[in-house]
């Protein structure tokens, strides 16, 4: 082709001084955002972006996205960092590359729509700590939720990215709703908002190289603000749609270093400058130094995050995406969700159900929150609904989405479900046609009471704002009013490889072997015997009290047994009445039943995950237990209080979504076993009922 006409290259020229390119193409490094997001769950640490940020800063990089997304919740709810402080802390070491953030509109970095004060306040400051470049998206395409955040961006001096979200009905692009032509009007809606440069997010991988070909050719023919292409890895065809989008004329692409590349990522950013080295797009990035930065990150960086990886599976990328187009992150979600209903065999069922909910709920694009709300509605559909009456069980999410509160999806929610769903809605049964921000009411001046000699400035206030109940326990441990627990803490690199040494150790036997030579001690007439049951698998533990404190003397595995009562199956947000009336038997001993040989512990350390609190083993009553892990947002209800069945208790906080658990029976509270901000498991009691 003769517009990638190739020049002269020796050795010499992997260096920067060779000749520059007429149109170079700019590359966004995502590492330290949505890369670390897709593989390591947002868990990267500030400190470890530190060894290696001077060095890419010299890159030559459009931008870095370093901020949004999920790192503001991450940050504060399990790494004990507080968010506003990478900005400022990058900046001291990134002093040329400016800052790109995700910006989910009126979602800023949460999972709800704001409130327009708290909106306007969260950019100002988000552009004061030093962001520079807002990537701005709206899980249903619907700009009006960019009408409150984007005067903001202006106003502040800063850049406005407009995004549109990329999604399909068929196999490529075309069909009725998501065709070129809805993309077409979508970048010119950016444009006329005053978009400085508009991003087409390709989430879930799904832009196949010649539907990116034409839908760049398209706009850059259509509207006048650079294009920019954000297409995830997962079905594998990125790296062929940046080739081909590069074709088109595309502007920006977005990519990782190569550690932080691949699977449910982004194509690696080393290929891609070697495969245009010395053409008219020629990246013009010194190779050597992107070389140096990979070496750091594999001896400094990787050993820290290597055990979050998920490598179950030997292929890297995920063929269900190509087959059932869903996000990469959803489908994990889903898996996880039937495993723990121990309904997993039905996932061909929930690939089936996926469209047709997808199609009731207005044909939505699936990304954040819009994907969690159409995964957790499909498996309840497949759980619960009969040949007589679908969506029998309906998530508080998808009435909000029903009544308009995410905005105006693609095509019209089926008339039917919506109606279903807005019964008895609180907020009214006639669903809205405006901006959704416009029925909320201010939430700032509320939140700043609230935290008021906790919460030291503007910022903190914010963070309490946007997550009341992992804000507030965040700036407790922040302003040493308690402490932090150990797993918030940061593992060293020597931590780190010893963890390694260790596993490798386990893995060969060597750790059994070891534990099998201890002798155990003889049994006294002490021994109680306790069953304990671990997902499927039943273990007879004896305990025997030794000096006060319990040791196992013996542990034996049983057949798999039939999941206990209260194990029964219970979608997110629903709660299954459990088939007996009253709690386990308890231990009439006082301390708790010790399923490991474990140090004992401090009474007052209560961990998170310890086993049911014994409080509510000797309450007699009906239990409400955690239909799955989470954490506790708040109780509804206080001890004394009286209930009717269905009533919400608790709410609990799993997967992002709020889920309202009710009372199983009708009666009085007797206990509530847990606080606001705890982290649950499966099965915990959290309140008991009689
Ligand atoms: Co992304």
């Amino acid at each position: 082709m003769s517009d990638h006409t190739q020049v002269v290259m020796t050795d010499m020229n992997y260096a920067k001084d060779r000749p520059k390119a007429a149109n170079p193409v700019k590359i966004e490094d995502l590492s330290l955002r949505d890369g670390h997001q897709s593989l390591f769950a947002t868990r990267g640490r500030t400190e470890d972006m530190l060894p290696v940020a001077e060095m890419m800063d010299q890159v030559g990089f459009w931008a870095m996205e370093v901020w949004g997304g999920a790192t503001f919740d991450t940050m504060h709810r399990f790494l004990n960092e507080d968010p506003w402080e990478r900005i400022r802390t990058l900046k001291r070491y990134i002093k040329k590359t400016p800052f790109s953030m995700l910006l989910r509109g009126q979602n800023l970095v949460g999972y709800r729509n704001y409130a327009d004060d708290v909106a306007k306040i969260f950019v100002q400051r988000a552009a004061e700590n030093g962001m520079d470049i807002f990537r701005t998206f709206d899980a249903l395409n619907d700009y009006r939720n960019f009408e409150t955040v984007v005067p903001v961006i202006k106003s502040c001096g800063k850049h406005f990215q407009g995004c549109i979200c990329y999604t399909l009905t068929e196999p490529r692009l075309g069909g009725e709703v998501y065709n070129l032509e809805y993309y077409l009007s979508k970048a010119k809606a950016l444009e006329a908002m005053g978009a400085d440069s508009i991003c087409i997010k390709d989430m879930a991988g799904l832009i196949a190289p010649y539907d990116a070909y034409t839908i760049v050719k398209a706009m850059k023919a259509a509207v006048k603000p650079p294009i920019h292409l954000h297409s995830h890895f997962t079905s594998g065809m990125s790296a062929l749609s940046h080739l081909k989008a590069i074709e088109a004329g595309v502007d920006i692409v977005d990519a990782v270093m190569a550690p932080y590349a691949y699977r449910t990522s982004h194509a690696a950013i080393e290929p891609l400058v070697m495969a245009l080295l010395g053409t008219n797009r020629d990246t013009g990035f010194d190779i050597r130094l992107l070389g140096q930065i990979n070496e750091i990150l594999e001896k400094e960086v990787m050993p820290k995050y290597r055990h979050l990886l998920d490598d179950t599976k030997m292929a890297i990328i995920d063929i269900n995406v190509l087959l059932h187009q869903t996000p990469g992150g959803m489908l994990s979600n889903l898996v996880n969700q039937l495993r723990e209903m121990d309904a997993l065999d039905k996932i061909a069922q929930v690939y089936a159900e996926l469209p047709r909910v997808r199609k009731d709920l207005g044909q939505i694009p699936l990304v954040t929150p819009t994907s969690q709300i159409v995964g957790v509605q499909t498996v309840n559909n497949v759980l619960f609904d009969d040949g007589n009456e679908r969506y029998k069980r309906i998530t508080g999410q998808v009435k909000d989405l029903c009544y308009g509160l995410y905005g105006k999806t693609a095509v019209p929610i089926n008339a039917e479900v919506q109606k279903k769903a807005l019964k008895g809605y609180p907020r009214g049964e006639e669903p809205i046609t405006c901006r959704p921000a416009e029925v909320l009411e201010p939430e700032l001046k509320k939140a700043q009471e609230e935290i008021k000699g906790l919460a030291v400035d503007l910022d903190d206030e914010i963070l309490y704002a946007l997550y009341p109940v992992t804000g507030k326990r965040f700036l407790k441990w922040k302003y040493g009013k308690e402490e932090a627990p150990a797993e918030v803490r940061p593992k060293t690199l020597e931590q780190a490889l010893k963890e390694r040494e260790l596993v490798k150790k386990a893995l060969a036997g060597e750790l059994v072997e070891k534990a099998k030579k201890e002798a155990a001690p003889p049994k006294t007439e002490c021994l109680r015997t306790f069953n304990v049951f671990v997902d499927d698998e039943y273990f007879a533990v004896g305990v025997d009290e030794v000096g006060g404190s319990p040791v196992i003397s013996y542990m034996q595995q049983l057949p798999a047994a039939p999941a206990a009562p209260t194990t029964a199956a219970a979608p997110m947000g629903m709660f299954m009445p459990p088939l007996r009336t009253t709690a386990p038997a308890a231990p009439k001993a006082p301390t708790a039943p010790a399923a490991a040989p474990a140090a004992p512990k401090p009474a007052a350390a209560a961990k998170p995950t310890a086993a049911p609190k014994p409080a509510a083993a000797v309450v007699d009553g009906t239990p409400l237990v955690a239909p799955m892990p989470g954490m506790i947002v708040s109780y509804s209800k206080q001890v004394g209080d009286t209930v009717t069945e269905g009533e919400t208790v608790v709410v609990l906080e799993a997967m992002k979504m709020e889920n309202a658990l009710p009372a199983p029976v009708a009666g009085t509270i007797k206990a509530i076993t847990r606080k606001s901000g705890d982290s649950v498991a499966k099965n915990d009691v959290l309140a008991v009922i009689a």
